[in-house]
C-alpha cells in the first residue's frame, strides 16, 4: 500500500516559525505512524516562491527575487533536519519541472475552454494573495492580515470555477471523509451556497513579472495560486514519473488560513485535468500567541530552530501534538511547554523507563529476566496495554494526536502503577525472585509496546527505550509488534542508558535554563509505612448533597460547594476542569469534614470532597447508590 502526504509549500516572504513546524511536524508524525504499518510513503514539503509579496519581501530585504527565495527557502530545507523530519522531497517552484507542469496544464485547460479573458475590479490581498469578497472582510480589513485590501482593475485571465460549483457541491456531499474535521466541510457547504464566480488566474507583466509564464499569452504570468497548488502533482513527477500515479490521490495537512484554495479552487483544477480528487484534506486550527494568530505578518513568531535547541526536538515534537487537538486553535506558552516537559515526559515516561531499566540492571543483571505465571495484575496489566494500544491507532488515523498521546500516557500512568502495587523492591527482599521476575519481565514489555508507539511522535527517544531494550529498531518498529504482549526474549541483554527527559529548572533572576540529571522516585526505593486502624477512625469522612456550586471567580480549577452532610457547609473544591458547577447540585460526594478549615482565595473551606484522577482526567468518588446526607463513611 502507498501513502501520499503534503504539507503547504510555505512563502519564502519570511523565515519559518512554529505554525509551518506544526503542521510539518503533523505530516512526519503521519509519515511514520504509515511507515510502522508497513505502508510506502512519499511525503512532500517545500517552498511557495512566486508571487507579488514575495517581490515586496525581496525588495524590503534589498535583493533581487532569486538570490532572495534561494535564500529563504534553504532556512526552511535547513529547518527541517533540526526537527527530525523525514520527508521524500523539498519542491520549490522556481523549478524549471515545476514550471513545465504548470505551463502543461494551463494549455491544457485553455484548449478545453475553461479559461477565458476579461476585466475585472475587485480588493486585493497581497498577504493572501488572493482577492477578498465583502463579506470576507472584518471592518473594512482582512481578518487574517489585519490590512485594508487594494482596490485593483485590469484585464486578466479567468478560470470557469462557476462551471464546476455544483458539481463540487455535490462531491462533497457524497464524500463526507473529503474535507476533515467536519467543521471545515460545513465552512466550505455553507461558502458555496453562494456564486462563487471565476478565478482571476493571471496577472500582467507590467504590474508583476516574477512568476510563471502563461504559454497562451507572454503579456501575462500565473497567479501564484494556480502555480502553487500544482506543486502536488508536479512533485510527485506529474505526468512522465509513474511514482504520481501510484501514489495519487494525496492527503493534504494545512491551517484553515488557506482552507478556500484547497477545498474549492484545487478539486475543480483537478476535476477540470480529469485527475482524481485528492484523498483527504486535514484541517488544523492556529497556534495563537495572546489570542492573535502567530504569523509573520503580525511579527509575533517563534522559531523553531531556537525552541529545539532549548528544548530539546522530541520535547517540542511532543508537546506540540499533544497540546493542540487538531481542528482546534491552540495558545502557545513557554510556561505550558515546560510544564509538559517535566509532568509528562521526565516524571511519567523518564521515571518508567528509568526505573525499569534500573531493576532490571540490579536484580538481573541487565538481561531480560524469564517470566513465570502471570497473575491477575499481569493479567490485567497486559490487557488494558492491549486495548489502549488500539484506541491509539484508532485516534492516529484520524489526526487526533492528543488523544493517541493519551492513550500512550494511560498505559504510561498503568504500567508505573503496577510497579508500584508489586513493588519489585520489596518482593526481592522477601526471596521472591520468581515473582519479581515476571513483574520485570510485564514491566519491560510495556516499554517495548510503548516505544514502538511512541516513534511517530519522538523518534529519537523512542529509537533509545527499544535500543535500551536490546532490540534493533528497524526490526522492531512495525505496528503489529505493539498489538501483541510478550514479544521480548528473556536472557537478552538490557542496558540502563542515560535518562531520556531531563528536567528542566528555572534559574532565578534568569531565562535559562538548566537540565539536571533525573532524580527518580524510587532509586532508594522505601516501603510503605503501615498504620493501625484507630488512625482511620480518628477521619470523620461522610456522605455529603451539592446544594449549591459556583465557580470562585478568577480561577480556573476551583468550585465553591455548599454541601449538606447534614449541617450545611461550604469546601472548596479544584474540580472545576472536569465538572462544571450546573451538573454537581443535586448529586452525592464524599467528604472529610475534620479537616482545620482553610482560607482559599479568601473563602473559608471546611471539608474536602475525595476524587481520584489517572490519564483520563478527575472524577469525583461518589456512593454507588444514594445515601442518608451526613452518613458516615467508614
Ligand atoms: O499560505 N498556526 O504559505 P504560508 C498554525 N504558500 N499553522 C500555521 C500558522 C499558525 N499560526 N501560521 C502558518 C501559504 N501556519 C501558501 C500555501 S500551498 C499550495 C500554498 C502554517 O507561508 C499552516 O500550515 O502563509 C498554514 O496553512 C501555512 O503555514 C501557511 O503558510
Ligand atoms: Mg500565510
Amino acid at each position: 500500500m502507498s501513502f501520499y502526504i503534503t504539507t503547504p509549500i510555505y512563502y519564502v516572504n519570511a523565515e519559518p516559525h512554529l505554525g509551518h513546524a506544526y503542521t510539518t511536524l503533523v505530516a512526519d508524525a503521519v509519515a511514520r505512524f504509515k511507515r510502522l504499518q508497513g505502508e510506502e510513503v512519499f511525503f512532500l514539503t517545500g517552498t511557495d516562491e512566486h508571487g507579488d509579496k514575495i517581490v515586496q519581501a525581496a525588495q524590503r530585504a534589498g535583493e533581487d527575487p532569486q538570490e532572495y527565495v534561494d535564500r529563504i527557502s534553504e532556512l526552511f530545507r535547513t529547518t527541517w533536519p533540526l526537527l527530525n523530519i523525514s520527508y521524500s522531497r523539498f519542491i520549490r517552484t522556481t523549478e524549471p519541472a515545476h514550471k513545465k507542469v504548470v505551463q502543461l496544464v494551463l494549455q491544457k485547460i485553455y484548449d478545453q475552454g475553461d479559461i477565458y479573458f476579461d476585466e475585472y475590479q475587485g480588493l486585493y490581498c497581497f498577504g493572501c494573495e488572493r482577492f477578498l469578497t465583502e463579506k470576507e472582510l472584518e471592518n473594512g480589513l482582512c481578518p487574517d492580515h489585519k490590512c485594508p485590501p487594494t482596490p485593483l482593475k485590469e484585464a486578466n485571465y479567468f478560470f470557469r470555477l462557476s462551471k464546476y460549483q455544483d458539481w463540487l457541491v455535490q462531491y462533497i456531499k457524497d464524500h463526507p471523509e473529503m474535507i476533515t474535521p467536519e467543521r471545515y466541510r460545513n465552512e466550505i457547504l455553507s461558502l458555496l451556497k453562494e456564486d462563487l464566480g471565476d478565478l482571476c488566474i493571471s496577472r500582467p507583466k507590467s504590474r508583476l513579472t516574477w512568476g510563471i509564464e502563461l504559454p497562451f499569452d507572454k503579456n501575462f504570468v500565473t497567479y501564484v495560486w494556480f502555480d502553487a497548488l500544482l506543486n502536488y502533482l508536479s512533485g510527485l513527477g506529474y505526468p512522465d514519473d509513474p511514482k504520481w500515479k501510484s501514489f495519487w490521490p494525496a492527503h493534504h495537512v494545512i491551517a484553515k488560513d488557506i482552507l478556500k484554495p484547497h477545498a474549492v479552487y484545487w478539486p475543480i483544477m483537478l476535476k477540470a485535468l480529469g485527475i482524481p480528487i485528492y484523498r483527504q484534506l486535514h484541517v488544523h486550527g492556529y497556534w495563537n500567541i495572546n489570542e492573535e494568530k502567530m504569523s509573520k505578518s503580525l511579527g509575533n513568531i517563534v522559531k523553531p530552530a531556537e525552541l529545539i535547541e532549548r528544548y530539546g526536538c522530541d520535547q517540542v515534537r511532543y508537546f506540540l501534538l499533544r497540546e493542540m487537538a487538531f481542528g482546534l486553535d491552540a495558545n502557545f506558552s513557554e510556561e505550558a511547554l515546560k510544564r509538559r516537559i517535566n509532568a509528562d515526559l521526565a516524571n511519567d515516561l523518564g521515571n518508567l523507563v528509568f526505573r525499569t531499566l534500573t531493576m532490571t540492571d540490579k536484580y538481573f543483571e541487565g538481561q531480560i529476566p524469564s517470566p513465570s505465571e502471570a497473575q491477575k495484575p499481569e493479567q490485567v496489566l497486559t490487557q488494558k496495554t492491549l486495548e489502549v494500544v488500539e484506541g491509539y491507532i484508532l485516534a492516529m488515523e484520524n489526526f487526533q494526536f492528543h488523544r493517541a498521546l493519551g492513550s500512550l500516557w494511560e498505559i504510561i500512568g498503568e504500567s508505573n502503577r503496577y510497579i508500584d502495587y508489586q513493588a519489585p523492591w520489596a518482593l526481592m527482599k522477601k526471596g521472591q525472585r520468581e515473582r519479581t521476575a515476571t513483574v520485570i519481565y510485564h514491566a519491560l514489555e510495556v516499554l517495548r509496546i510503548i516505544g514502538i508507539c511512541l516513534w511517530p511522535v519522538c523518534p529519537n527517544a523512542a529509537e533509545k527505550i527499544l535500543e535500551n531494550l536490546g532490540l534493533d529498531p528497524k526490526e522492531e518498529l512495525k505496528l503489529s509488534r505493539a498489538q501483541k504482549f510478550g514479544l521480548l526474549i528473556p536472557g537478552k541483554k538490557t542496558r540502563r542508558g542515560e535518562a531520556l527527559f531531563p528536567r528542566l529548572e528555572e534559574e532565578k533572576g534568569t531565562k535559562a535554563l538548566k537540565a539536571k540529571g533525573q532524580t527518580p522516585k524510587d532509586k532508594e526505593p522505601k516501603e510503605q509505612k503501615l498504620l493501625p486502624i484507630d488512625e482511620f477512625a480518628k477521619w470523620d469522612i461522610r456522605v455529603a448533597e451539592v446544594i449549591q456550586a459556583e465557580k470562585v471567580p478568577g480561577t480556573d480549577r476551583l468550585l465553591k460547594l455548599l454541601v449538606r452532610c447534614p449541617e450545611e457547609r461550604t469546601v472548596i473544591a479544584g474540580i472545576a476542569e472536569y465538572y462544571s458547577p450546573e451538573t454537581l447540585v443535586g448529586k452525592q460526594v464524599i467528604v472529610v469534614a475534620n479537616l482545620k478549615p482553610a482560607k482559599i482565595r479568601g473563602i473559608v473551606s471546611q471539608g474536602m470532597v475525595l476524587a481520584a484522577k489517572d490519564a483520563q482526567g478527575l472524577k469525583l468518588i461518589v456512593p454507588e447508590q444514594p445515601v442518608q446526607a451526613g452518613a458516615k463513611v467508614g
